[in-house]
Parts: C-alpha cells; sequence; structure tokens
C-alpha cells in the first residue's frame, strides 16, 4: 500500500474521528468544534457570493484542516452529474451537516429549490451561515427535525414548503444509514416521487446500507432502474465506498 495513499487516513483530524463515532451518532458533531470552525473559516477564506469558491474553500478545509463527512470533492462529481441529469426544481437532502451537500446540489441544479432535514440545530446553524456567505440562503433550506419522527418533518414539508404528489425531482440520501430504506418508503408512501424522480445514496458501502442496497437490488426494473457507482470515501482514495443512483420508474400496471 503506498504511503502516498496511506497519508490521509494517518491525519490527527480522522484519527480523532474514531474517537468522535459514537458523538457524531448522538449529536450528528464529531465532538472537538471541527463543524463551527468550519463556519468561521468559510465565512474569513471564501469569497462572499461565490458558490464555486465556498464548495473550493469547504474541499481545502476537509483536507488540510480537519476531515469532515461531507459527500466530499469526487462523490460529489457523481452527486453534481445526477442532479444535472434530473433539472430538478425541487430537491430533498436528509443529512446537512455543514451544507456542503447542498451547495453542490444548488449549484448543479441553479433552478431548483432545495430543502435539507437535519437532526442537530447546532449543523443547521453552520450550514446556514455558509449558504448565506455562498449566496444561496433563498433557495437552501434547513428544515430541523427527521423523516422518522411520526410525519411531523413531513407534514411540515409539506404543509410550509410545497412538498406532495408527484412534486419531488431529486432526494438524496446522506443521513442514518439504517433509515435510508424507511424513510425513502415513507416518501413512495405519499407519493412525492414521480416517474423520472432521481434518488441518489450515499455511503451504501461504507459504513454501508444494506436493507436499502438489497431493496434496490430487488425492485431493479421494477419501481427502480439503479447505477451503482464504485467510489471511495471523502477526502481519500483508500477506503472503498459505493453510491448509488436511482431512477424512479412508478407504479407498473
Ligand atoms: C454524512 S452527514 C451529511 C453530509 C452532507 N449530506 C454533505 O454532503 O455535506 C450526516 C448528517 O446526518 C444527520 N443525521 C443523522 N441522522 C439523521 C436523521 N435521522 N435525520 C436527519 N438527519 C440526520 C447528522 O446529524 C449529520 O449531520
Amino acid at each position: 500500500m503506498g504511503l502516498e495513499r496511506l497519508r490521509p487516513l494517518l491525519r490527527w483530524s480522522v484519527l480523532r474521528m474514531a474517537v468522535g463515532v459514537r458523538h457524531i451518532t448522538t449529536t450528528g458533531q464529531i465532538g472537538d468544534g471541527r463543524e463551527a470552525a468550519l463556519g468561521d473559516y468559510v465565512v474569513a477564506e471564501a469569497r462572499q457570493g461565490d458558490l464555486d469558491d465556498v464548495i473550493a474553500t469547504i474541499d481545502r478545509f476537509a483536507y488540510q484542516k480537519s476531515f469532515l463527512i461531507n459527500v466530499g470533492d469526487k462523490k460529489g462529481e457523481l452527486l453534481d452529474a445526477a442532479a444535472r441529469r434530473a433539472d430538478p426544481r425541487l430537491v430533498l437532502e436528509l443529512g446537512t451537516y455543514c451544507g456542503y451537500g447542498a451547495l453542490r446540489l444548488a449549484r448543479a441544479a441553479p433552478e431548483a429549490r432545495i430543502y435539507s432535514v437535519e437532526l442537530a440545530e447546532a449543523n443547521a446553524e453552520v450550514a446556514r451561515r455558509v449558504w448565506a456567505h455562498a449566496g444561496v440562503a433563498d433557495r437552501v433550506t434547513c428544515v430541523v427535525g427527521t423523516i422518522g419522527d411520526g410525519g411531523r418533518t413531513l407534514d411540515a414539508l409539506a404543509a410550509e414548503h410545497g412538498f406532495g404528489p408527484g412534486r419531488l425531482d431529486v432526494l438524496f440520501l446522506d443521513h442514518d444509514k439504517d433509515a435510508y430504506l424507511s424513510d425513502l418508503l415513507s416518501m413512495l408512501d405519499r407519493g412525492w416521487l414521480h416517474p423520472g424522480s432521481v434518488v441518489v445514496a450515499d455511503n451504501v458501502r461504507l459504513p454501508g446500507a444494506p436493507k436499502y442496497r438489497a431493496y434496490m437490488r430487488e425492485q431493479q426494473g421494477k419501481l427502480f432502474d439503479t447505477v451503482e457507482h464504485k467510489t471511495h470515501a471523502e477526502y481519500q482514495t483508500l477506503l472503498p465506498d459505493l453510491v448509488l443512483e436511482s431512477r424512479y420508474l412508478g407504479e407498473q400496471t
């Protein structure tokens, strides 16, 4: 194994992540203040109103300062391409973190309104600060909540943000890996997808979403048409990962 490929994984901020894993699942943050530090860094270093520069600045922070659990620059290209192909008007991301994925979606889909659901208020605050600095706060909105809260967040998306049958063009799953399938099914129950809607799922191999992957395999050519993109986890090239891109085919009659 080349030292060059190993080096990004041996950084203190990556090793610190291992300590923070339990913290992430309870608070949505790694536990050493890096998310708030990213907000400060973006405001200090990135050109205000320059979406490209804000995205590049976040990637620089993740490579050079502290590792972040964003979709990242390489898997982000897969997300961009899927969003561009869908040419969406309404996009929903599950799992906002510091707002990076939503920035990429806003850039790839300039006509779209982007909503991002996040469990942790502290992450929502960082993301809103980053989006305001990038100049996209008028069309990117964080909703604090979770799809698994018995319908409260889904109802809020419907009542306050225009979600409804056939309205959702792109869904990006990047939150609790065990909730990918149940949250997708909740949206199918409400009929929010339409034939041609695209669902992108990150981290299907690492840390892994096996139930979701099995569902998409079972539904191949029926409800969904899925491409499995072989890639690697964010901000390094050593650890393999999978991004699934699934086109909704609609109920076959
Ligand atoms: C991998 S990060 C998201 C990265 C983001 N999509 C990006 O590319 O910049 C996962 C985020 O999901 C949030 N999260 C975890 N479980 C969640 C749930 N059930 N509903 C909403 N957000 C959740 C965490 O707090 C964390 O901020």
